[in-house]
């Protein structure tokens, strides 16, 4: 027998024996089709992954970190290391303590540090790939919003972590991101007491961890169940589609027909999760994170603020002359809404994107606007800029994508046209084999439907 099917036998077994006494298929997720074994399917996988991973790296950083930022002679050590004679921040100098003298510190900590930057952009592909490919459609509109609260939430992880090594480059980047925050109408100002707790410096720590290691991760938890529990009602979304009746649910017996979850698409994703830690672990290994000066170090010139690259665009955007913090919080909030409500401004039933003018517009302009400000905040952080050095960078952001798209759509609406003319006409489709013809909606079309 070769080592390949032995090794298939073997797997088979062990997995029959666990399946025989745990019954989990019944129990587990859904089956799902074979053509989900893809990575592009599992985007939110990969992200919960990645939030898997914080969790365990966080809870072992958690045994030597400490909240506070008391100085006393304990920490004259550490405090001399940065270059200063006083001593340092207890949160500091545990921080320190975990890159220096923890075994394996510097690369727990540099993972938990290049995990939370991995976990942010795995969770803008998903939501990049969710927006362009329709997946907000009916029924899946909940599962949208909840993604969008999972959205917020995963970013105020990004933005109380910050704080916590107590550089004090982090505590500049975090004032200027309380700042904003208290200069949003009405929930600024109700907001300020739980944020900035007693007004000390350890009151704004002590909030700041509270909501790290506890409030954000258990809110995350349970929109998390909620999010996979919408996903296991509805199952996978189809591939995008130009076509009104298309099915965006499988029919129970359809289900009955697909890959079991356990153990087929669990080892798929675990596969690809695993192959996530190893090359973030590589990353660390090679790039450890270093620590900056600590806060109230007059030892050291102050640095220039800047907070991680996921908040970089907001920074620049109050960099612009004329633009308050309350303004850039409503243009934050605007977008915030603009996303969250997507699933109920773009009503049509088509799903594929260049069936969605608007909206490919919207969200392209949305992107490119996202990765010109954080590399404009990247370069010249802090540096004031003119309205007219906007209008020429910004603008034609929106001009160039509605000409390219607007072009793309008339020759794309024309050839639909004329393709669904031929097809009343019962004409083979231009680009068909000959013979061929044009396939009719999906079996059961009509009644998915009416029920979503
Ligand atoms: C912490 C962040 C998030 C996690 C851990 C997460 C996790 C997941 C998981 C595990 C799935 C199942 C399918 C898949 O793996 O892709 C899923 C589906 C989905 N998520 Fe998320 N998600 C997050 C954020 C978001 C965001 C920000 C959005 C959009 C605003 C979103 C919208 C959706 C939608 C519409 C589906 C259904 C897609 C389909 O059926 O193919 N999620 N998510």
């Amino acid at each position: 027998m070769g080592l390949g099917r032995w090794y298939n036998r073997t797997l088979n077994r062990i997995w029959g024996f666990v399946e025989d006494r745990t019954s989990m298929r019944r129990w587990a997720l859904r089956p799902q089709p074979e053509f989900t074994f893809k990575p592009s399917y599992w985007t939110g996988g990969f992200v919960a992954t990645a939030f898997l991973y914080q969790v365990v790296s966080g809870a072992l950083l958690l045994l030597y970190y400490q909240p506070s930022t008391a100085t006393n002679a304990t920490y004259t050590a550490c405090g001399q290391a940065a270059g200063s004679l006083s001593p340092a921040p207890a949160a500091w100098c545990s921080t320190y303590y975990i890159i220096h003298s923890v075994p394996m510190g510097s690369l727990l900590l540099s993972t938990h540090l290049y995990g939370s930057y991995a976990m942010i952009f795995l969770m803008l592909v998903h939501f990049w790939r969710g927006y362009y490919l329709g997946a907000y459609k009916a029924p899946r509109e909940f599962s949208w919003m909840v993604g969008t609260l999972l959205l917020l939430l995963t970013l105020g992880m990004g933005f109380t972590g910050y704080l916590l090594p107590y550089t004090q480059l982090a505590y500049n980047a975090t004032d200027v991101g309380i700042v904003l925050t208290l200069g949003l109408p009405t929930l600024g100002p109700l907001t300020a007491p739980f944020i900035l707790a007693d007004g000390t410096p350890q009151g704004l720590l002590s909030r700041m961890f509270d909501a790290h290691v506890l409030l954000i991760p258990l809110a995350i938890a349970a929109l998390l169940y909620a999010h996979v529990a919408l996903f296991e009602s509805h199952g996978i979304a189809p591939p995008a589609s130009s076509d009104p009746l298309q099915r965006r649910r499988f029919t129970d017996r359809e289900a009955k027909e697909h890959v079991p979850f356990m153990p087929h698409i669990f080892f798929y994703i675990t596969k690809w999760g695993l192959l996530y830690v190893g090359i973030l672990f590589g990353i660390a290994a090679l790039w450890p994170w270093t620590l900056s000066s600590y806060y109230g170090n007059t030892a050291v010139a102050a640095p220039v603020t800047v907070p991680d690259w996921y908040f970089l665009w907001l920074f620049k955007l109050v960099d612009f002359v004329g633009v308050t913090p309350v303004i850039a919080v409503v243009v934050g909030t605007a977008i915030v809404v603009y996303i969250l409500f997507l699933p109920f401004l773009d009503r049509s039933k088509r799903t594929h994107p260049r069936d969605r003018p608007l909206f490919l517009w919207a969200g392209t302009s949305l992107l490119e606007f996202f990765i010109v400000m954080s590399v404009w905040g990247g370069e010249t952080p802090g540096i004031q800029i003119f309205p007219m050095t906007v209008v020429q960078t910004i603008a034609p952001i929106f001009v160039v994508n509605a000409v390219a798209v607007g072009l793309f759509y008339w020759r794309y609406a024309r050839s639909y046209k004329r393709r669904l003319a031929d097809r009343a006409l019962g004409l083979p489709t231009p680009g068909a084999p000959p013979g061929a013809s044009v396939p009719a909606a999906p079996v059961g079309a009509a009644e998915a439907s009416a029920r979503e």
